[in-house]
């Protein structure tokens, strides 16, 4: 896969409680690959040191416009041109007022006014500042002009007060941050993901699972997400839960009579493009027993029964329609020639417009993959092992591809 330019993420530091925080959220984006520079306030320097960033981020921090970076340089409008994208966390009332009015007598102000890149804000005040209406109008009014706001979170704050005005969390920050970076090519579609594994009981302690994670789905939505789509993730029991941006909606299910259930409900609303992504359990006991089953002869069977498959159903009822695009995924076990050959076949019995399939033993437990891609019209594309979020990526570039 191709190597990337890191996205470079100018960090905005302003005077508040929350300043400390932003230590993690610089943090967060370098573990993501991102390059962060930071500008920091004379107030935010009241909470934490320019030195802790400088440590962390091994750059140089901007403190005013007194102190440029490189002799001759003008810092603060080089800094403007250098960033793909300008986060400021936490961002202060005071800050938000002075953006929305256009000042500029601070040197993040400044930047917020020379800058071309998207623009993000993750506001952390006392909650009668942020709902106070100035406070609200501010921001509707740099809303207005562009600007990205990541809302705070409600909880007890460093204040005493209760309600509104915790900076978001890192992850938060981080994913609204990139769907503001772009690209844009799913804004206004509606996009519908299955995966993790499915649980078919047996009695009430016990049942019949696969080895699936449900990270490619999980990558498939956080993709989906960037892009500008609006999310709907049906997921089994995933262990860990993921974080996952809030705007994603989460519907939690565990057999596949459940996960059935809330795909075809949700088809009916017609999805852009659904993924079913999930291990879906080909079978379940015919009976699952209400009391634990009691060990007694030292062989027993378990009848099973089949499961209902949700693709070829999905299939169906799309029949010779363009929409939803749809896309299945099939793991096997054999080699790579096998498992193209076996992809083909799943294509055409589950009326799909794209397969995708993988190995087990490149796939499960594991956060790469390598999969190949099989459309109904096109010429099929194998991937070298990459990361299940670079995986995503090439899958929706060629759902781009495939439905331009
Ligand atoms: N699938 C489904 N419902 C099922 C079984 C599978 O919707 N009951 C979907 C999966 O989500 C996946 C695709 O069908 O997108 C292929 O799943 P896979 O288990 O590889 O194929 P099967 O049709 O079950 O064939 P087999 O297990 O015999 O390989």
């Amino acid at each position: 896969m191709t190597k990337r330019r890191r996205t470079r993420i100018l960090l905005g530091v302003t005077g508040s409680i929350a300043a400390y925080k932003a230590a993690e959220i610089a943090r967060y984006f370098m573990k993501r690959g991102c390059v962060v520079r930071t500008v920091i306030s004379e107030s935010a320097e009241k909470f934490i040191s320019s030195l802790t960033f400088e440590s962390l981020t091994g750059q140089p921090v901007l403190r005013s416009f007194w102190e440029e970076t490189k002799p001759g340089a003008i810092g603060h409008i080089a800094l403007a041109d250098w960033a793909d994208g300008v986060v400021v966390a936490p961002a202060s009332a005071d800050c938000i007022a002075k953006a929305a009015h256009g000042f500029a007598d601070s040197p993040l102000l400044a930047i917020l006014l020379a800058t071309r890149a998207p623009i993000v804000f993750a506001p952390a005040m006392n909650v009668n500042m942020f709902e106070h209406p100035q406070t609200q109008e501010n921001i509707d009014t740099l809303r207005a002009r562009g600007v990205t706001f990541v809302d705070p979170g409600s909880g007890s704050l460093a204040c005493g007060w209760k309600g509104r005005g915790r900076l978001a969390d890192a992850s938060e920050v981080y994913s609204v941050t990139m769907r503001a970076l772009g690209p844009h090519d799913l804004i206004g579609k509606r996009v519908l993901i299955s995966t993790g594994p499915t649980r078919e009981a047996i009695d009430p302690v016990r049942f019949i699972s696969n080895r699936s994670s449900g990270k490619m789905g999980v990558a498939l939505a956080r993709e989906a997400y960037r892009r500008g789509a609006t999310v709907t993730l049906v997921h089994g029991p995933l262990s860990p839960s993921p974080r996952l941006p809030t705007t994603i909606h989460r519907v939690s299910i565990t057999s596949a009579t459940e996960l059935r259930e809330e795909m075809l409900r949700r088809v009916e609303d017609s999805p852009d493009i659904v993924i079913m992504a999930a291990a879906v359990a080909d079978y379940r006991p015919a009976q699952a027993a209400s009391e634990k089953i009691k060990k007694s002869a030292a062989r027993r069977a378990i009848e099973l029964e089949a499961n209902p498959d949700i693709l070829v159903e999905i299939g169906e009822r799309k029949g010779g329609s363009p929409k939803p695009f749809l896309v299945g995924f099939a793991v096997e076990t054999g080699t790579p020639e096998e498992l193209v050959e076996e992809v083909r076949r799943k294509l055409s019995r589950k009326n799909a417009d794209l397969m995708v399939g993988n190995l087990a033993q490149d796939s499960f437990d594991k956060d790469t993959n390598r999969v190949c891609l099989v459309p109904r019209r096109g010429d099929t594309i194998s991937t070298d092992t990459a990361r299940k979020s670079a995986v995503a990526r090439k899958i929706f570039d060629l759902i781009g591809d495939l439905t331009k």
